[in-house]
């Protein structure tokens, strides 16, 4: 591909923009980016607690931290520091953490700043709340994912139950309402379509259904 393409993916939890995502990456050649990684990642590393930090301490850290990404296509991985990041942010916990730091301005800044210059002269696929919104603005295909959020629990206890672990509707559906709610409801670029993004809603379509609809906009546009 000659010119540099970038196409984003906003939406709440659970939506299924990960799998999408990566099997757009891939179909269309390009790099893939998990901004979700990026906030989980800073959480992580920070710690319980760190969104009542001082400023000016937060800062100083965010500053220190290197965002690359490794890998190619749909298995591109963000790294911290030159790890690549792996399961250890992807608890319930983590989640909770990732959506209390992603509330700061100054982590919201830095992690902008790092998610540009990711995506500087590169093409990719980029998932997040805020890529069509906030930081790729001038991407031409935005696309934004929707599900009612018993729809979102029902997929997440699947998924849950598939792989092994226990898995109760009523707590997952309390956490995906939780969380959405503190998405959209920040000061900071809150969860929201870009006005020039297509919504696309997922509660009565599979993801092939999903991949094929966006694909033909892309490859459309
Ligand atoms: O997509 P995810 O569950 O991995 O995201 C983790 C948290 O990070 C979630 O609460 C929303 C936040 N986030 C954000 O505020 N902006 C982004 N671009 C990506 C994620």
């Amino acid at each position: 591909m000659s010119e540099r393409l970038v196409v984003t993916l906003d939406g709440p939890a659970g939506v299924g923009k990960t799998t999408l995502a990566k099997r757009l990456a891939e179909a269309l050649g390009v790099a893939y980016l998990d901004t979700g990684a990026m906030f989980r990642a800073v959480a992580w590393k920070l710690g319980e607690g760190a969104w009542d930090w001082p400023e000016d301490r937060l800062s100083k850290v965010l500053s220190a931290m290197r965002f690359s990404l490794v890998g190619q296509g749909g298995d591109s991985r963000i790294a911290l520091d030159g790890e690549p990041v792996g399961e250890e942010i992807r608890s319930e916990t983590v989640a909770r953490w990732a959506s209390n730091v992603a509330r700061l301005p100054v982590v919201r800044q830095a992690l902008k700043q790092a998610q540009q210059d990711i995506g500087r002269g590169t093409s990719l696929v980029v998932e997040g709340r805020d890529m069509g919104t906030v930081v790729f603005l001038d991407a031409p295909c935005k696309f934004f994912l929707d599900a009612t959020p018993e729809v979102r629990a029902e997929r997440r206890m699947l998924q849950l139950r598939q792989s092994g672990q226990p898995a109760d509707f009523d707590e997952i559906l309390g956490q995906i309402k939780a969380r959405d709610d503190q998405d959209r409801n920040r000061a900071v670029a809150p969860l929201k379509p870009a006005a020039d993004a297509v919504i696309v809603d997922t509660s009565s379509l599979d993801v092939e259904g999903v991949f094929q609809k966006i694909l033909a906009h892309i490859r459309g546009a």
